[in-house]
């Protein structure tokens, strides 16, 4: 009796009452399947109106509130007004779709609050190694290279950038310092190299002059004889190349670079090869199109996501290092309170690295768990025939865009992505760019389609990035024929 009253005296998070919040958790679960199920009749995005903004203004709450309130917030002030990047009709900028599941994977890992990054014998280190080693797999990237799962392509770019630059720096790099560089390094990466590229080498220190950005060829491909001009250029006036970045798939285009060339560059100039690989990379598992990212197993680093085209919830992607002792030696730090060679029963003392000598995160949730999961759930093949899907997808988009006299293709569909913009007779260029901006924000305001907007060579068009696992062929065909509705209702 004693007990339970000082029980009772302390605080927890947990629920004071389980079945409540068991009945609760059901219902949580039950009204996202059904949210889930009927998707496709939802609009793909709602502005969230003035009264949903005015509702997250104020102070924290000092007081408790029902769990059963609060998930009603949920429902009424923030399930409708999200990016809406689930549903069908979302093709806007470079988005994934998630999986249910991921979903489920997701609360799993949530529900043991696990953690992935220090110690080595821990069951979620072994299946992040693992997805890891599926990817080297795929991707025909050599076994004996190292990895890490990480919150995004940005993340993966800063990673593979970061030990490019200590290990070609010619210096150490750690310990002094790039004040002390003996010269000054330069990367190389096209005009068409995602933001992420330049945030890297502002962050590691390089300064964004040292980016050289190469103009493209036709395709939106890195031109190999201005960069190779580039580099000759630098070295003749001072400068250390060291690191040449490749795009599997840029953002704008898909355009993916001639990265078996870019190796051979690479080989010749001694700079690090790391490729951009976002969403492009996975174009490696359709057995059709693997030949479009030809030379990407040749980088020294390779960056990708798999919340993108691996169609896994946000975050989650990885970065693959060529040599793992160099990927080890520009992140491993162990202070006396991380040491090494915990639990290990029987070989106490020996240094397995952590997760976390690979990366700048210590503690990092368990990402791995949703790709694991859904990857076991569907099969390498499947997810093989979902990537043509899109492709094939894309392909379809572009020959309505190309029937239809209303529209006009900006250039060739290379992968994934289909830009296209509406016209009118006797409208000028610039009334063309705003009236296609105008016709995004009708599509997405009215529900029916999410594409986003780029500019290529000056101009606006369309842009449709096919990395959604629930589009189907009637999608595309209504986007289209709304496209047309909109904007002769524009014009
Ligand atoms: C080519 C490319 N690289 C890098 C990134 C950055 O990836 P993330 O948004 O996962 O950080 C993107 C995002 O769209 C991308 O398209």
């Amino acid at each position: 009796m004693a007990k339970q009253t000082e029980a009772r005296s302390e605080e927890t998070l947990d629920p004071e009452e389980w079945e409540s919040m068991r009945a609760l958790g059901h219902r949580m679960l039950d009204d996202v399947m059904d949210y889930m199920e009927t998707l496709r009749d939802r609009p793909v995005w709602q502005h969230a109106p003035p009264f949903v903004k005015a509702h997250f203004e104020g102070l924290p709450p000092p007081l408790p509130s029902p769990p059963e309130e609060v998930y009603q917030e949920y429902i009424d002030y923030i399930l409708p007004y999200q990016l809406g990047n689930s549903h069908p009709r979302f093709w806007g900028w470079v988005a994934g779709s998630g999986t249910m599941m991921g979903m489920l994977a997701e609360m799993l890992a949530a529900s043991t609050d696990s953690v992935s990054g220090a110690f080595s014998y821990v069951s979620n280190n072994y299946v992040e190694i693992q997805v890891i080693d599926w990817f080297k797999d795929l991707l025909g990237y050599p076994c004996t290279a190292s990895g890490l799962l990480t919150s995004g392509c940005s993340s993966s770019n800063l990673i593979g950038l970061a030990v490019a630059r200590n290990t070609m720096g010619g210096f150490d790099v750690r310990k002094e310092g790039m004040q002390n560089a003996p010269q000054k390094m330069t990367i190389y990466c096209s005009d068409e190299a995602h933001s992420s590229i330049q945030k890297a080498v502002e962050l590691l220190g390089f300064g964004n002059d040292s980016l050289r950005r190469v103009p493209v060829n036709e395709s939106m491909q890195i031109d190999l004889a201005a960069l190779e001009a580039m580099i000759k250029d630098d070295r003749a006036n001072g400068f250390h190349p060291v690191c040449v970045v490749g795009a599997a798939g840029t953002t704008n285009t898909a355009a993916v670079d001639d990265l078996n060339a870019l190796a051979d560059i690479c080989a010749r100039e001694r700079c690090w090869f790391h490729v951009d690989g976002a969403f492009g990379a996975w174009a490696a598992i359709a057995p059709e199109y693997r030949h479009l990212v030809a030379g990407m197993e040749r980088a020294d680093s390779l960056a990708f996501d798999l919340h993108k085209w691996m169609y896994l919830q946000y975050p989650v992607a990885c970065i693959l290092i060529r040599d793992a002792g160099h990927h080890r030696q520009a992140f491993s730090l162990t202070p006396t309170y991380l040491a090494h060679g915990e639990g290990d029963r029987g070989l106490t003392g020996v240094d397995v690295p952590w997760l976390s000598d690979y990366g700048f995160e210590l503690s990092r949730g368990f990402h791995a768990l949703k790709a694991w999961m859904t990857i076991k759930e569907h099969g390498t093949l499947k997810y093989g025939r979902l990537i043509r899907q899109n492709i094939d997808q894309a392909q379809y988009l572009a020959r309505l865009v190309v029937s239809a006299p209303e529209l006009e293709l900006a250039l060739p569909v290379s992968l994934n992505i289909v830009n296209f913009r509406y016209t009118r007779p006797g409208f000028k260029d610039d009334e063309l760019d705003a009236l296609n901006k105008q016709i995004e924000r009708e599509l997405q305001e009215r529900g029916i389609a999410v594409p986003s907007t780029v500019t290529i060579q000056g101009r606006n068009y369309l842009h449709v990035a096919v990395t959604n696992h629930r589009s189907r062929k009637e999608d595309f065909d209504l986007f289209i024929s709304e496209v047309i509705r909109v904007g002769n209702e524009l014009t």
